[in-house]
């Protein structure tokens, strides 16, 4: 199963991604996972990108579409991944779809997690993430258990550098202009579906599992 999830900045589309993580054991390929811990590693990429993520703008297509693809074309991706965060261009699904080809592999479902302006601001201004295992977390929507420490590892929680508001205000703008299209592209080629993301993420990830329900089998969601 290989999925891309497109939607805005603070959608929810790694919240989501990480649910069907464990549905489908595939792994979750985040592109601005990667290029945060490239830039925390502090190699050569990460001193490259670090200015684009601090900006909020988009590292230049050749760059991330030379990691993406190399990252999907990994062992732990033979049985499938979730797309998160990439392609954002059409230069970006033009060169993922020429990748495709010569892998003799195919996009078997895209998922446009759409949500509203107000909800977004609200969601990107509330989260918190872990440093060390990127789990994401919102103050009041899905808080951790011990407030601000994660889940997983007890890890004190941060706030995104790139969730300031006047970081958010040029993301949002370079969603609109350069990865909006992709809508097109892909509601052009099928199996595009939209969610409703202003929703909460229960009901999000029942409407997914109703998608991929023709696919694979249903589970219990007790
Ligand atoms: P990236 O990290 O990919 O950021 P993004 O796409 O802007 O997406 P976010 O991670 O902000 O949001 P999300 O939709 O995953 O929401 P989340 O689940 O966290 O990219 C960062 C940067 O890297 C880019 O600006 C760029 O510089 C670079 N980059 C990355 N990919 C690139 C590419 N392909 N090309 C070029 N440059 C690239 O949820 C948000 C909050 O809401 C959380 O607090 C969460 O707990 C909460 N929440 C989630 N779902 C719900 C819900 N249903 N109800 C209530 N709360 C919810």
């Amino acid at each position: 199963m290989r999925i891309i999830l497109l939607g805005p900045p603070g959608a929810g589309k790694g919240t989501l991604a990480a649910r069907l993580v464990e549905h489908l054991s595939v792994p979750q390929l985040a592109s601005g996972d990667i290029l945060r811990s490239q830039i925390r590693q502090g190699s050569d990429l990460g001193r490259t990108v670090q200015q684009y993520l601090d900006s909020g703008a988009l590292v230049p297509d050749e760059i991330i579409v030379k990691v993406m693809i190399s990252r999907l074309c990994q062992p732990d991706c033979s049985a499938g991944y979730i797309l998160d965060g990439f392609p954002r261009t059409l230069p970006q699904a033009q060169a993922l779809d020429a990748s495709l080809v010569e892998l003799e592999s195919q996009i078997d479902l895209v998922l446009y997690l759409d949500a509203d302006a107000e909800v977004i601001i609200s969601r990107l201004s509330g989260r918190r993430v872990c440093p060390v295992c990127n789990a994401t977390y919102h103050v009041d929507n899905i808080p951790p258990a011990v407030p601000g420490k994660c889940d997983r590892d007890g890890a004190e929680l941060i706030s995104r550098p790139d969730d300031a508001p006047d970081v958010v205000r040029t993301r949002l703008e370079n969603y609109r202009r350069l990865t909006q299209p992709l809508l097109d592209y892909y509601a052009g080629v099928g199996r595009f579906h939209r969610l409703d993301g202003n929703k909460d993420i229960s009901e999000i990830y029942q409407q997914a599992l109703q998608v991929l329900g023709g696919v694979v089998s249903p589970v219990d969601e007790s």
